[in-house]
């Protein structure tokens, strides 16, 4: 039987126990789960015994342990020190976005994975969503003709409660912006390439708590295109259809929750070809596009096993730390942008 890396987990009481571990984890084909932590201990114990792994009682105890791997899912503000216990320890890393709090902690982490010779990963699981990557080679084919803008939405009801990190900049590093919208800009990034200005507002709108419940940002790419990442705290799940749109000089790709953790999107892509003149009577035909339904992907299986297979094939992983320093400098820019009120220039 072909060999399977060992997996751990840090953090294993949210997305870790919701998803990684039972979608992602046990259903890859090449990978295993041994050992758990997570600093609530009984629910560490739950998780143990629900998915028949052994309890870790420290980091240190997990990173003596016989693991290949270590899956990072907790909150934000320690996943700077939890990636460099981790390439101390000579263990490769799939660390949950996003990377850092800033620019620099990104960058010490994967300064530290490089000197220690191990991989560094970023959890952008909506990479492998199956429309995505339909999306992106049509429009890697040219289909869509000049990327000219896109709109990446993603929004939930988060109201307030005690201890949530996501609610307290110290710990989250910010709200909806970063928290969901560092997703939304790392996919028009995959499709239209690097964003070079920013134009941010961020409020809170309807929730008191200290992290941005509001975020809308414009961006602009090196190709010219523009696009906007609206991401909300406050507005209800099933108000928000979490829309992706492209358009091009020569089509369309719109979607409706692909964005998100689970298969239920719906993509349509309207591909007109060649410029055809301009038709003063803007006249459009029936709505004949065509739907985009390739078999649905697991994206917390998908993201565990191709980086399973980086560290037994010992190549970088698709979806590398870079990825995650990139969006990082993106947040970083809106944040600034927001602050000022003025565009800022992407690092
Ligand atoms: N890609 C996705 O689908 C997705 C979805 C949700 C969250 N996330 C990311 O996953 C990470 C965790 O988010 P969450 O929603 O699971 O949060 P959470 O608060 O639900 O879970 C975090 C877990 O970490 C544990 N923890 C806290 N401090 C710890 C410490 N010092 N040592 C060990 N464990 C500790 C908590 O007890 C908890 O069980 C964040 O980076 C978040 O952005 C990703």
């Amino acid at each position: 039987m072909a060999k399977k890396i060992k997996w751990s987990v840090i953090g294993s009481g949210g997305i870790a126990r919701r998803r990684t571990i039972p979608e992602g984890i046990l259903k890859a084909d090449n990978a295993e789960l041994a050992l758990v932590y997570d600093i609530n201990e009984q629910v560490n114990a739950e998780v143990a015994n629900e998915f028949g792994a052994r309890q870790a009682h420290s980091v240190e105890a997990l990173l003596d342990a016989d693991v290949d791997a270590v899956y990072i899912a907790t909150p934000a503000h320690l996943h700077r020190d939890h990636v460099l216990a981790c390439a101390e320890a000579g263990k490769n890393i799939l660390c949950e976005k996003p990377l850092g709090m800033t620019i620099a902690e990104a960058q010490e982490m994967i300064e530290s994975c490089r000197t220690a010779g191990v991989k560094l990963g970023c959890a952008f699981m909506m990479r492998f969503v199956a429309q995505h990557v339909e999306a992106l080679k049509l429009i890697n084919e040219g289909r869509l003709g000049k990327p000219t803008y896109g709109r990446a939405q993603l929004s939930c009801w988060y109201p307030p409660m005690e201890g949530a990190w996501r609610q307290d900049s110290v710990t989250g590093g910010g709200g909806s912006l970063i928290d969901m919208g560092g997703h939304c800009i790392d996919l028009l990034e995959m499709f239209f390439g690097k964003v070079s200005k920013v134009s941010c507002f961020i409020n809170n709108t309807i929730h008191d708590y200290e992290s941005e419940d509001s975020a809308t940002a414009l961006l602009l790419f090196e190709n010219g295109a523009l696009a906007t990442v609206d991401t909300f705290f406050c507005i209800p799940d099933a108000s928000s259809k979490n829309v992706l749109e492209l358009y091009g000089s020569q089509g369309s790709i719109l979607a409706k929750r692909t964005i998100g953790q689970g298969p239920a999107g719906q993509m349509v892509a309207f591909l007109e070809g060649e410029d055809k003149g301009y038709d003063a009577q803007q006249a459009r035909g029936a709505d004949n596009g065509m739907i985009i339904a390739p078999d649905p992907v697991n994206t917390y299986r998908a993201q565990i096993e191709e980086f399973t297979q980086a560290i037994i094939d010992d190549r970088e992983p698709a979806i590398g730390a870079e990825l995650g320093l990139r969006s990082q400098k993106v947040l970083a820019g809106c944040y600034e942008s927001a602050r000022s009120g003025k565009a800022v220039e992407v690092a």
